[in-house]
Formats: structure tokens, C-alpha cells, sequence
């Protein structure tokens, strides 16, 4: 065996030369990797005892990409372009010994080598479109070459990882091997290619399928039209449709120039400068300063919950989605039947859907079991969630029974969107096993999960929420604990200024129409009509002192009453609504205030630099721990746009001066609500960014 550099190795088997790639933790394609591959291929094409090459990755994966820290930089050493000739040109036959991941620029290089085998557990894909980006080293105009413009189309712009006998079947794999005998599989190949004198097949020679979409740009358009809400806002899943169209109708080395260009627009661009942020932001949320990597973990075998509810049934389908048996408790049969009833039809959609297997219908159903009594269920449980009414009184109850039920060690968490677990945790005697976990609705669907740390919470038990929220599929963000923790407390400041705006004189749809421009999902009262206007409204109290109340007392409690805020048709269309354009105008009279026209322009700095702020004051306060936390609470549980990166990094990218300035004019005009946090100012004076918190 024969060192190349630091992360290549060149051994000769028999007549196979094998350059072996190790550098962790996923192969991606630095410097130092590509000049161990370009030194490799060099090497084994000068060895005439070679007769093949195999490519082959120690470590987890084969090359998971290029090395994103890299990119915005200038590239040193020899380029991926320099590897992937020295492949693709090679006179030998060269073979990709694919496990674990091989994606973006790694899917790139393997389709430069003749021949791929793979694992079956191995997965192949393009994901640059979720970093804003196209794949930018020739799969482009190669993916379309091997599996066909509509495949490409699918897998390009969604970035899905392919499994490994789907991609035997569509091309992108020649061969797979037996699981854990990569190497030995791959030798076996390549002695086979050797005997059989197989071709030296370059896919770039390889026209068929894109000649047969040649002069159908309706492949095109259907798809453009298929995906429009999808792709809304977004420039990179457009540009690499642009760049299929150019495999398609271009000859190789034209589409590679067409590839070159728009790679080059999105890289130098802001929205992939938002997305390769987010990127690193969601990893990073998972880093805990003053908790050691090996604090130690509570193994979690079994979970209870309670609350049958739209919550708490959907808390319990993400652990028996991953395996874990849960119990859930209710106090009363009916209520429990129904969420159980509910699970199972939430599982039976996705099953219709082609998302799960009938089969894994009932495996996960079993794994939830009901019932009525804390006391018979909760001795041996693991971790117990509560997800009950927001009333603390009811939490403190709770609570108090759990100490006395759960087994020592046990976590007991609460799933509160806002009140103080400081106060839970009191009522027990053991408050460093109490956490908040705040799940967001539907809570198996939505990928946030905000781990409310309080005053006495263990590092175990933190740790162990941590690690158990990666395992159910969770972006975990650990958070303080403070009215509304992160996500609640920022939205508040929103929700303020939105419905001040209509006090002003803009119209519900003038709001959400501007929030839904920027590329939120909807605006916030669209929102309150899909979530129901009558969430926290009690029918005997209203006295038709908020439009709200007016509104939910003419049973205009949102769309499920088929109107609120908007009235809808019968396929939930919204429309302005002439009624609640009468209903504000009164509110508008009866205030004495002069409504204005606002500008679009205002109704979104009005409502996102406030959220600003707020952020930063929840890191004045320590409720974060840095501003890319909150960046990750908003884009994963509230709708920010991705290519936005988060209300931090569009901070950054306005520039906190320009915040800082319009908070001041508004607190000028409107008052303290706009107060600037200190910590803007002191940033601003030393001229840093959010991200240097
Ligand atoms: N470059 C640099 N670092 C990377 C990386 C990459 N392409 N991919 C992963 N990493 C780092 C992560 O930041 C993380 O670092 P940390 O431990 O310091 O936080 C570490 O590798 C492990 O990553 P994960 O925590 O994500 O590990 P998982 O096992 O959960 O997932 C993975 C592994 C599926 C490979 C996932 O990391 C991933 O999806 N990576 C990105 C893949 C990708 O987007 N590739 C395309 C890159 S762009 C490109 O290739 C352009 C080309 O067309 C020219």
C-alpha cells in the first residue's frame, strides 16, 4: 500500500490498482481529496501491472459532496474538472465502490468512472438545489445522459437520495454487491470487466435518452407547471431545469457551459448564501457549549404521553415511527378512542399515499397502546410528555402525579408553547428531570423540535432529548425558558404589528399578501383562519371588543366555518371579505383613528424588523444560545422562507445599521414597542454582524 497524501491511499490487488479515500467524517471533496485522487489516477495509469482502477471510501460514506466550507473561496490544488478527466479519460477501466451516501460532486465523479457498483443500503443523489445551487461539475449534463430528462428533472430538483436498487434499475448503479464486501464485490467486477473485456464506457458519449426529448419542450413546461407552488420563490430548482433543457438540446460540452454559467449565478447569489448558511445552522443547533460528548445518555425504551389530542397523538406517531413503544393517556375513553382512531387514519392516508406499507400501518399502530390510568401505565415509562391545555394550574397537577408515578431517572417533559417550566418543575422533587419539548403542529409532520431547558435541567437529560430528536427525525434547537421561549416570543411580535397594520388602515389580504411575497407559506391571518379564529375565544366572555371577537361571534370562526379574516368557497379559496372589511372600518371609526394608505414596504419592516430585535434580545437574555438557533426555530417551525436563511441572517444580509435605524424611526413615530435591544446597538457601534454573535 502506497500513501498518496494524508487522505489516499494506492494498493494493487492482483491486477487492480485501488485508491482508497479516507477523510472524515464524509469523503467531501477538498483540496487535499482532490489532490489525492488526481495524484491516484495518475499513479495507477502510469503502473502497467494495473490493468483496472477501483475508487473506493473508508468511513461512513463514499464522497458526500464538494466541501461546502470551501465554497465563496478561491480553489486550490488541482479542480474537480482535473480529477474527473483523469477518470472519464482513463485508458483502464475504472470503477466507483459506492457505500453510504454518494451525493453532489461524489455522484459527479463516480459518473465519470466506468462502471459504479454499490451496497444496497447505499443511496445516490444530486441535493445541490437544496443549498440553492445546481450540480456544478458535470451531472447536469451526465445525471439526464444515464437515467433520462424526467428522472433528472425529479431527482435535481428535489435532491431526493435514490436507494441504491433503484438506481440499479435506473442505470445509475451497474452492479450490486453483497452488504459490508464492498471491496471484495468491486474486485470481483472488475476482474469480470477485465475478462470480458468490457468497454470503456463514458456516459458524456452517451445520447439516446436525451435525443428522445429532443424537440418536446412540453417535458418541460408540465413539470414547470406540476411544481410551480412548490418551487415559488426559488431561483436554483429553475435553473436546474435549464440546465436539463441544455442536455437535452445541446451537445455535451455546450450544456457543461450552460451548467458553468448558472452554477456561477447561484453560487454568487443570496439565496445560496441563505441556504449553505441553514446548512450548517441546523448542525450546529446540535452543538452544545458546557455539555461533553460524553455526558452520559438515559436509554429511552418506552414513552408515555398525555392527551389523546390532535398534539399528543401526533407526538406519539414520531416514536412509534422510529420503534419506540408509546402509551398514551387520556382521562376519559371516548376522547382516547378517537385519537387512537385518528393515528390510525393518519397512518392509513400515508399508506394510500404510497408512504408507508400496510404492513408498517399495524407495526406502528401496535407500538401505541391507550389508556386511562397514570398510575397502571407510566411506572416503567422512560420519558413522559404532557401535552394538555396551556393552563398551569392543570401542568402543576400533572406533574406532581408524575413525580410520584415515574420511575427515578425518568424525564419528565412538558410540552407547553410558552409557560414557565421553571413553575412545572417546581411541584416535583427531582426538577432536574424536567425539560420543555414543544413540538409544533401537526406535530408528526413539522420538523422543529424547541428543547426548553430550565433552571435545574440535567446535561443528561438534555443530551438525551438532543440525541432522541435526531433519532424521531427532529431538527432539535435547545432554547430558554422565557414567555414563548424563541419561536412564540418572536412570532408575538409579529402577530402585534400585523393586526396594528389593519388598525391602521391595511386590509387583512394587504398584510398577508406582502408576508406571503417575501415567501412565508401564508400571512398571519390567513393563518389564524386555517388554525381557527377561535383558538383561546370563549363564546360567553366575547363582548365584541377586538375584531376577533365580532368575527368569531358571526360565526366567522375561520375556514372551517367556511369564513373569517376571508370568506371562502367551497374548495377553501379565500376572498377579501366585505364583511370584515366593515367590521375593521367600524373598529377604525370607533378608535377615532385616520386610516392611511401603508405601503407595502412598511407592512413588511413593520413586521419582520421587530422580529428582529426581539431576537436579540433572546440573546441578550441567554434564551438562545446564538443567533443561528433562532434562524433555525423559524425555518423549520413557523415558515421562514429557506432561501432567506432566517430573520438573522436576512438581518445580516439588510445590514443590523439599516434594522437599527428603522427601529429607532419607528420608536420615534410609535413608541417603545420599537424600543431597539442593546445588544443591536452595541452591534451596530462596533460594526459586526449577527453572525459574529
Ligand atoms: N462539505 C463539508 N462538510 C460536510 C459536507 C460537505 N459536503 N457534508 C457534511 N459535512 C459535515 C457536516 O457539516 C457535519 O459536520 P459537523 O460534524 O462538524 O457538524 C459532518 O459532515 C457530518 O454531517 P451530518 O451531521 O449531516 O451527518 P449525517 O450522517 O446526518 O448526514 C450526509 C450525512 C447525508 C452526507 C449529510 O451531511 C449531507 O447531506 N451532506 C451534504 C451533501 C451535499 O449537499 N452534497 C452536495 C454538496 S454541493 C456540491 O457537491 C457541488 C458540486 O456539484 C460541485
Amino acid at each position: 500500500m502506497a500513501e498518496i497524501n494524508s487522505v489516499t491511499d494506492l494498493s494493487l490487488e492482483g491486477d487492480v490498482a485501488v485508491i482508497t479515500l479516507n477523510s472524515p467524517p464524509v469523503n467531501a471533496l477538498s483540496a487535499k481529496v482532490r489532490e489525492g485522487l488526481y495524484e491516484g489516477f495518475k499513479a495507477a495509469g502510469a503502473n502497467p501491472a494495473a490493468k483496472a482502477i477501483v475508487l473506493i471510501c473508508e468511513g461512513r460514506t463514499f464522497i458526500a459532496g464538494a466541501d461546502i466550507t470551501e465554497f465563496g473561496g478561491a480553489m486550490a490544488g488541482p479542480s474537480l474538472f482535473d480529477v474527473q478527466g483523469m477518470m472519464e479519460n482513463s485508458p483502464k477501466p475504472v470503477i466507483a465502490a459506492i457505500h453510504g451516501t454518494v451525493l453532489g460532486g461524489g455522484l459527479e465523479v463516480a459518473l465519470c468512472a466506468h462502471y459504479r457498483v454499490a451496497v444496497p443500503s447505499a443511496k445516490f443523489g444530486l441535493p445541490e438545489v437544496n443549498l440553492g445551487l445546481l450540480p456544478g461539475a458535470g451531472g447536469t449534463q451526465r445525471l439526464p445522459r444515464v437515467v433520462g430528462p424526467e428522472r433528472a428533472l425529479e431527482m435535481m430538483t428535489s435532491g431526493r437520495h435514490v436507494p441504491a436498487k433503484e438506481a440499479l434499475a435506473g442505470g445509475l448503479a451497474d452492479e450490486l454487491v453483497e452488504e459490508g464486501k464492498l471491496r471484495e464485490g468491486a474486485l470481483a467486477f472488475a476482474k469480470k470487466v477485465l475478462a470480458e473485456n468490457r468497454p470503456l464506457t463514458r456516459i458524456r458519449d452517451q445520447n439516446e435518452k436525451v435525443e428522445a426529448a429532443r424537440g418536446k419542450p412540453e417535458i418541460f413546461a408540465e413539470f414547470r407547471k406540476a411544481n410551480a407552488r412548490k418551487f415559488r420563490g426559488f431561483l436554483a430548482p429553475e435553473y436546474n431545469i435549464q440546465t436539463i433543457e441544455a442536455a437535452v438540446n445541446l451537445p455535451f460540452e455546450e450544456g457543461l457551459k450552460v451548467e458553468r454559467k448558472l452554477f456561477g449565478e447561484l453560487m454568487s447569489g443570496p439565496q445560496s448564501a441563505a441556504q449553505r448558511y441553514s446548512f450548517f445552522a441546523e448542525r450546529t443547533a446540535n452543538k452544545i457549549p458546557g455539555i461533553a460528548d460524553d455526558t452520559p445518555l438515559i436509554p429511552i425504551k418506552k414513552v408515555g404521553i398525555i392527551g389523546a389530542g390532535t398534539m399528543g397523538g401526533g407526538i406519539a406517531m414520531n416514536f412509534a415511527n422510529a420503534g419506540i413503544p408509546v402509551v398514551i393517556v387520556e382521562q376519559r375513553q371516548e376522547p382516547l378512542d378517537r385519537g387512537l382512531a385518528t393515528i390510525r387514519k393518519n397512518y392509513e392516508r400515508t399508506a394510500s399515499r404510497g408512504g408507508i406499507t400496510a404492513q408498517q400501518v399495524e407495526d406502528r399502530c401496535a407500538l401505541i397502546t391507550g389508556s386511562l390510568s397514570m398510575e397502571d401505565s407510566f411506572g416503567d415509562v422512560d420519558l413522559v410528555i404532557e401535552a394538555v391545555f396551556e393552563r398551569m394550574d392543570i401542568k402543576k397537577d400533572i406533574f406532581a402525579k408524575l413525580d410520584a408515578i415515574c420511575k427515578p431517572g425518568a424525564i419528565l417533559a412538558t410540552n407547553t408553547s410558552g409557560l414557565n417550566i421553571d413553575e412545572i418543575a417546581s411541584v416535583t422533587k427531582r426538577p432536574e428531570s424536567v425539560i420543555g419539548l414543544h413540538f409544533f403542529s401537526p406535530a408528526n409532520v413539522m420538523k422543529l423540535l424547541e428543547i426548553v431547558r430550565a433552571d435545574h435541567t440535567s446535561d443528561s437529560v438534555i443530551a438525551t432529548s438532543m440525541k432522541l430528536a435526531k433519532q424521531i427525525g427532529k431538527i432539535a434547537v435547545l432554547v430558554g425558558v422565557c414567555p414563548g421561549f424563541v419561536g412564540n416570543r418572536i412570532l408575538g411580535q409579529r402577530q402585534r404589528e400585523a393586526q396594528k397594520l389593519v388598525m391602521e388602515g391595511a386590509m387583512p389580504w394587504e398584510v398577508d399578501r406582502v408576508l406571503y411575497d417575501f415567501g412565508f407559506p401564508m400571512g398571519p391571518f390567513a393563518m389564524s383562519d386555517l388554525a381557527g379564529l377561535d383558538i383561546g375565544w370563549v363564546k360567553e366572555k366575547s363582548n365584541g371588543e377586538s375584531i376577533r371577537d365580532v368575527l368569531c361571534e358571526a360565526d366567522r370562526r375561520g375556514q372551517k366555518t367556511g369564513a373569517g379574516y376571508y370568506d371562502y368557497d367551497e374548495n377553501r379559496n379565500a376572498k377579501p371579505s366585505p364583511f370584515t372589511e366593515n367590521v375593521i372600518n367600524d373598529f377604525i371609526v370607533k378608535s377615532g383613528a385616520n386610516p392611511r394608505k401603508i405601503s407595502d414596504e412598511e407592512i413588511l419592516e413593520r413586521c419582520i424588523y421587530p422580529m428582529i430585535n426581539e431576537g436579540m434580545k433572546i440573546l441578550e437574555e441567554g434564551k438562545a444560545i446564538r443567533a443561528s438557533d433562532i434562524d433555525v426555530v423559524w425555518q423549520n417551525g413557523y415558515g421562514w422562507p429557506v432561501y432567506r436563511g432566517g430573520p438573522m441572517h436576512y438581518g445580516d444580509q439588510i445590514g443590523p445599521a439599516k434594522v437599527l435605524a428603522k427601529m429607532q424611526e419607528f420608536q420615534a413615530k410609535m413608541g417603545d414597542q420599537f424600543k431597539p435591544a442593546p445588544l443591536l446597538e452595541k452591534l451596530v457601534s462596533e460594526n459586526k454582524k449577527f453572525a459574529d454573535l
